[in-house]
């Protein structure tokens, strides 16, 4: 399992993953994210993504859960972009993060997201200002110095799959505490599979 991580850090194109047969709505934001030549908007994302109407069935073969922390999924990658499916049990959410630079959307494919937002008050430590349930088929789209974290927040036995576009790829960002100022560096860890890389 391990051999099968690696640190989101150093992108190359010389992919050598097997290729898999996508669904056209997958194959339609492939497309897109693979015409893109510059970081895409928040309002570009939010179209594409609502018009991709990607399913839970679209994304089925890269569906993967940890029952220790939620998994991060890769899909597709390019120079402007990483295409990941996120799988979250119960229990599971990310640190409180930014996106440093980059556009980031998601949508939710399967159970109940929780989005918790936060604000940086004047004491450097950070301060929730609102939490949200967002259903499947509910999408946002973030950057840059927004800063939140994701859960989910069901029951046991609950997943929790979203689809996520970073752009350009999120190679790190910073994370905050809810108890202290500092602010830590933060690589996030995405898992390849044989097929991602379509
Ligand atoms: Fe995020």
């Amino acid at each position: 399992m391990l051999a099968n991580w690696r640190a989101a850090q150093s992108w190359t194109n010389d992919s050598t993953m097997a290729t898999r047969t996508i669904s056209q709505k997958l194959r339609t934001l492939v497309d897109y994210l693979d015409g893109l030549t510059e970081r895409a908007t928040i309002d570009g994302l939010d179209a594409q993504l609502r018009a991709a109407n990607v399913s839970i069935d679209d994304v089925a073969a890269f569906v993967r859960f940890n029952d220790h922390r939620y998994l991060r999924n890769l899909v597709c990658e390019g120079p402007w972009y990483h295409l990941l499916v996120l799988c979250w049990k119960s229990g599971q959410r990310s640190p409180i993060h930014n996106h440093a630079g980059s556009t980031c959307g998601f949508k939710v494919l399967k159970g109940e997201v929780t989005e918790t937002r936060f604000d940086m008050t004047p004491a450097k430590i950070v301060h929730p200002v609102s939490t949200h349930p967002l259903p499947a088929g509910e999408l946002a789209v973030t950057q840059d110095a927004d800063i939140h974290q994701m859960s989910n927040l069901q029951a046991p036995s609950l997943d929790v799959v979203t689809l996520h576009i970073y752009s350009p790829p999120l190679f790190r960002m910073d994370t905050y505490s809810l108890t202290d100022s500092k602010v830590s560096d933060f690589r996030p860890m995405v898992l390849e599979s044989a097929g991602s890389g379509i």
